[in-house]
């Protein structure tokens, strides 16, 4: 879908944003002292310094009511949308759990799977929820405990997820007027699921033939190069869609996948470095839970002000890719 507009009468408006993230940090380290690799290699490599990771029975709906509970300090809602990979459980979403949690009584809640993407997938379903009239006030969720999938033996793997959830709460408004969320730019590429997945545990492969099949498998260079091409293509389509220039971006908010992959798509759009918020060093990919954390993160350390014109853009597995933009509004 490129580029598609809003509809003209009503808009998603943010009106509130929260982040949760588990207490326990992991080093580079604390990495290096058991996996062949360095904090040096990581560093340079990744932009990480350290990322978070849930405790034992922690998981991805506790984050979720964490974060969400935070975002609601604006408001209710009336409907719930959680972006994730890692539902707690395969079945059912996890959404409806995170909606009772939060005491929301019997809103629509469901999950959105779009991994990495998944969150900008969320807010382009909200939107849609609220352009149509369907909602008022819908809570959008990224929340992933990501560190479940990996394979705790694999240095390729290891330094670069970690566990975390944010939210935005979006209410019916304007279009144009400052919180206003899109147009959106969505795509996906079926044919390369293989670069990023897990391959067992599903319908297809129910039982896994080796151990390692349950874990994520990952080839990082080809995601490396996609996840450049595509956030810098999507994001163009978004920019070109909603009518803005390269120059009137203030807050680029990319998904926090690797600190080279953000400055080489923001120097491919042509941004200055100091437009790109990155909290990638404190808290790695966290898949969903990216870029409403990177929000949170730069709303609460004052890097996004009201006024700032903000770019999202994801890349993620299955392959999935999205962009939007809004105004970033004055928010209590
Ligand atoms: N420590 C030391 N060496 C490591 C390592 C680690 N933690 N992980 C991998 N390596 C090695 C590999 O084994 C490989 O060695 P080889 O050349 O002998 O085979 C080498 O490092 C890879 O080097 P290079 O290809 O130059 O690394 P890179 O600059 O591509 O960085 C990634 C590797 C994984 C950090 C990078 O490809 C990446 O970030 N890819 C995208 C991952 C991503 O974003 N995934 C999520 C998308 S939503």
């Amino acid at each position: 879908m490129s580029a598609a507009g809003v509809s003209p009468g009503r808009a998603a408006v943010v009106a509130g944003w929260g982040g949760a993230l588990p207490e326990r940090v992991v080093t580079n380290h604390e990495i290096a002292a058991r996996l062949d690799t360095t904090d040096e290699w990581i560093r340079t490599r990744t932009g990480i310094r350290e990322r978070r990771q849930a405790a034992p029975g922690q998981s991805t709906v506790d984050l979720a009511a964490e974060a969400g509970r935070a975002a609601l300090r604006g408001g209710r809602a009336d409907a719930l949308v959680l972006a994730t990979s890692t539902p707690d459980q395969m079945c059912p979403a996890s959404a409806p759990q995170v909606a009772a949690r939060l005491g929301l009584g019997t809103v629509p809640a469901f999950d959105v799977n779009a991994v990495c993407s998944g969150f900008v997938y969320a807010l382009a379903t909200a939107s849609g929820f609220i352009s149509g009239g369907i909602a008022e006030r819908v809570l959008v969720i990224g929340a992933d405990v990501f560190t479940s999938l990996i394979d705790p033996g694999d240095r390729a793997t290891v330094p670069i997820f970690g566990d975390g959830a944010g939210a935005l709460l979006l209410r019916a408004g304007a279009p144009g007027e400052p919180g206003a969320l899109g147009p959106f730019d969505l795509h996906s590429e079926g044919e390369l699921a293989e670069l990023l997945w897990v391959e067992a545990g599903g319908s297809r492969r129910r039982v896994p033939d080796d151990p390692g099949e349950r874990f994520l498998v990952m080839q990082g260079t080809a995601v490396f190069r996609q996840a450049c091409a595509r956030m810098a293509e999507s994001s163009r389509a978004v920019l070109e869609e909603v009518g803005w220039m390269v120059g009137d971006v203030d807050r680029f908010v990319g998904h926090q996948a690797n600190i080279r992959i953000l400055q080489a798509t923001a120097k491919h759009l042509g941004l200055p470095a100091d437009a790109v918020v990155a909290n990638i060093d404190r808290v790695g990919n966290t898949s969903a839970a990216s870029i409403p954390l990177a929000l949170s993160d730069a709303a609460a350390d004052g890097t996004l002000s009201a006024g700032h014109r903000v770019l999202l853009t994801a890349f993620g597995a299955g392959l999935t890719w999205g962009s939007t933009v809004l105004t970033w509004p004055e928010l209590p």
